[in-house]
């Protein structure tokens, strides 16, 4: 995927800002609170239709304002498609267009223009619980896999109703909802164990490049015992979930563990080892996905040089050069991430672009 423009009317501190981003590189550049991350943002809500930051980062629209809109122009090099994607999101209320059509559901967003994002904080991809692992790993296949989400959303609705039924009875209310359910665990279970025995070897091989000093195991667990089936697990647990209310066993119980050098990386790993463990899980999943869709994600990094040495620095830069994929970088000074190849560099400064000198 190529942006060829892109345009943020008031986000955070960016009260306009247009920028025609080059192929390959593109680095946002500038001090601490210029609007860095703010057009990593703003390319964000463009593919997804909300935004990375946690809701203690304030509100996403600027100060004094009624809305955030942000207008990307890009090109699909595999399609040849050429399009318009523009996303206005007002305090309760969110507007899509994508070539003069309103789209209404997020999922279009993230097929038509598809990201891959590092924030500045990757090691809570590891320390945090097992849903932001499922989520990686559940984003990565709906990429991948384009029947996907229809097994996730069938999933959610089985997960949610027979939830309901668990809080007003009777067990055969519960029950009616296991043949649903474990049709599409199995779906989700299958796909999940696959995307993990590809990624994950890759991952392993980015890393002995890098010449990391750890190694790197995993283990996946469905979310139910390997020598069991799950419909007759969930029929056997029907009066245990009816006490707690909520459904014990499944997909939605998912883990995904990684392990350096036989403790879990969260533990054993240094924050510079564990942002090189994040960084090779992203790389992987942007090439699985180039290989599915015959075309580059865009990636989009926060902050990179943080937490990591020049060697680490210079071999990532390197490393992100070999892709053929529009790569946007925040960086503070030109000296911290150095590019080999030429690259675009926009200077940010108190939310706009500064001349340069
Ligand atoms: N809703 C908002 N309206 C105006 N300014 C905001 C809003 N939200 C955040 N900001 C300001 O935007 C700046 C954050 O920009 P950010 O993109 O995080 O900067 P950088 O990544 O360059 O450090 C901060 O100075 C913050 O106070
Ligand atoms: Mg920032």
């Amino acid at each position: 995927m190529q942006i060829a423009s892109l345009e943020i009317a008031n986000l955070r501190i960016v009260e306009q800002l247009c920028i025609e981003p080059g192929p390959g590189l593109n680095f946002i550049q500038g001090p601490n609170g210029a609007g860095k991350t703010s057009v990593l943002e703003a390319i964000y809500l463009a593919g997804r239709g909300r935004t990375f930051r946690h809701s203690d980062a304030g509100p996403l629209i600027r100060k004094g304002a009624d809305a955030t809109s942000v207008i990307v122009q890009f090109s699909n090099e595999n399609t040849g498609a050429l399009s318009r994607l523009g996303v206005r999101r007002e305090k309760s209320r969110l507007t899509c267009r994508l070539n003069g059509k309103d789209i209404k559901k997020r999922s279009i967003l993230a097929e038509t223009l598809p990201l891959q994002w590092m924030g500045s904080q990757p090691q809570l991809l590891l320390g945090l619980g097992p849903e932001v692992r499922r989520r990686f790993i559940d984003l990565a296949l709906f990429h991948v896999e384009p029947t996907y989400l229809d097994a996730m959303t069938a999933f959610q609705r089985a997960l949610r109703q027979r939830n309901a039924a668990l809080r007003r009875g009777p067990a055969a209310a519960v029950r009616h909802w296991h043949v649903p359910f474990d049709s599409a665990a199995a779906v989700m279970d299958r796909r999940r164990a696959a995307l993990i025995e590809s990624l994950l070897p890759r991952v392993r091989n980015l890393l002995e490049r890098w010449s990391v000093e750890f190694d790197l195991a995993w283990r996946y667990r469905r979310g139910w015992g390997n020598d069991i089936a799950l419909k007759d697990l969930l029929n056997r647990k029907v009066d245990q979930d009816l006490r707690v209310g909520y459904t014990s066993s499944g997909p939605q119980r998912a883990e995904l563990e990684l392990i350096a050098d036989g403790a879990s990386a969260e533990k054993s790993l240094s924050r510079g080892q564990q942002k090189l463990l994040v960084l090779a899980l992203n790389l992987g999943v942007m090439d699985m996905i180039t290989e599915a869709k015959g075309v580059a994600p865009v990636l989009l990094v926060d902050d990179l040089a943080a937490e990591l040495d020049a060697e680490n620095r210079a071999r990532l830069i390197a490393e992100l050069e070999q892709r053929h994929a529009q790569i946007f970088l925040t960086r503070m000074e030109g000296r911290a991430l150095a590019p080999n190849k030429p690259s675009t560099v926009f200077h940010v400064e108190h939310g706009h672009l500064a001349v340069e000198v």
